[in-house]
């Protein structure tokens, strides 16, 4: 595995000038953030060594190194999810990809199904915590100390002080933010109404297939991590409502540009 990172990087590092410190991996149809980007080098994942290739609809799946304003990025558009087949090792081998090219600071974004009763659809969730429902940990298996110690801490694995500043960045340019808990599931099924219940009675505010992998790779390496949900639907008794994927796509499409600009102010503040 570790051959396979060092690979994948020195191809990756062969392709750009500057190394950017932060990594950005953007959710189910969240590319909005990349025509924010200039100076652009576009990677597709297929031409990546070793890179697992995207399958799913609405995901584009490349890399975009270039700066969003005056700091240099790499962007991932599409990521792996479990749910495609992909095991976890597949799943956060970007993360470790971008740790070994000199990436510290790690933001994510993802769609989920709120079930914080005061949540609304198109609500922007900062992310302060998560729950791991995945059946499969993306750390089982033998430790490389190179990657990280055996038993990571994750009293902190979103970063308070980066929830605070995207928190200011929010009120500054009136947008409404939430925070919550993120539980982690392996879809791809939508949940049902029981299962909804349950997220919320276990602590969770919103629910979505992705993120758990990559933030626990990500601390794993001693990464910051930050993510953002856009709470595209509702698990919430009596707002229970059919979900398609179409729909998360087009709520993700209205308020993702609200969640582009939390980004952007915040990666010229790390
Ligand atoms: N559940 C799981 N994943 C999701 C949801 C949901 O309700 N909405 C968007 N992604």
């Amino acid at each position: 595995m570790l051959k396979l990172i060092q690979e994948t990087a020195d191809f990756l590092k062969s392709k750009i000038v500057t190394v950017p410190k932060t990594g950005i991996i953007l959710g189910t149809g969240l590319g909005n953030l990349v025509t924010q980007i200039t100076d652009k080098t576009e990677i597709p994942y297929e031409t990546i060594p070793n890179f697992p290739v995207s399958t799913v609809e609405g995901h584009s799946g490349k890399l975009i190194f270039g700066k969003l304003g005056d700091v240099d990025v790499l962007a991932m558009q599409g990521r792996f999810h479990y749910y495609e087949g992909y095991d976890m090792k597949q799943v956060t081998f970007p993360v470790r990809v971008m740790k070994a090219i000199g990436i510290v600071n790690l933001l994510v974004s993802n769609a989920s199904g709120g079930v914080h009763p005061d949540f609304e659809i198109g609500d922007l969730m900062l992310i302060t915590d998560h729950i791991n429902l995945f059946p499969e940990h993306p750390l089982r298996g033998k430790n490389y100390k190179e990657l990280g110690t055996r038993f990571p801490d994750m009293s902190e694995a979103y970063s308070k002080e980066l929830i605070d500043k995207a928190k200011k960045i929010a009120a500054r340019n009136n947008i409404k933010v939430v925070e919550g808990v993120y539980v982690g599931t392996t879809g791809p099924t939508f949940e049902t109404k029981a299962e909804y219940r349950y997220f919320r009675i276990i602590g969770g505010d919103a629910v979505g297939m992705s993120t758990v992998p990559e933030v626990i790779v990500a601390n794993h390496a001693g990464m910051r991590c930050f993510g953002i949900s856009i709470v595209t639907d509702l698990g919430v008794p009596g707002k229970i409502m059919e979900v398609t994927h179409e729909e998360v796509q087009q709520i993700g499409n209205k308020v993702q540009p609200l969640m582009t600009q939390i980004m952007k102010e915040l990666v010229a503040e790390l």
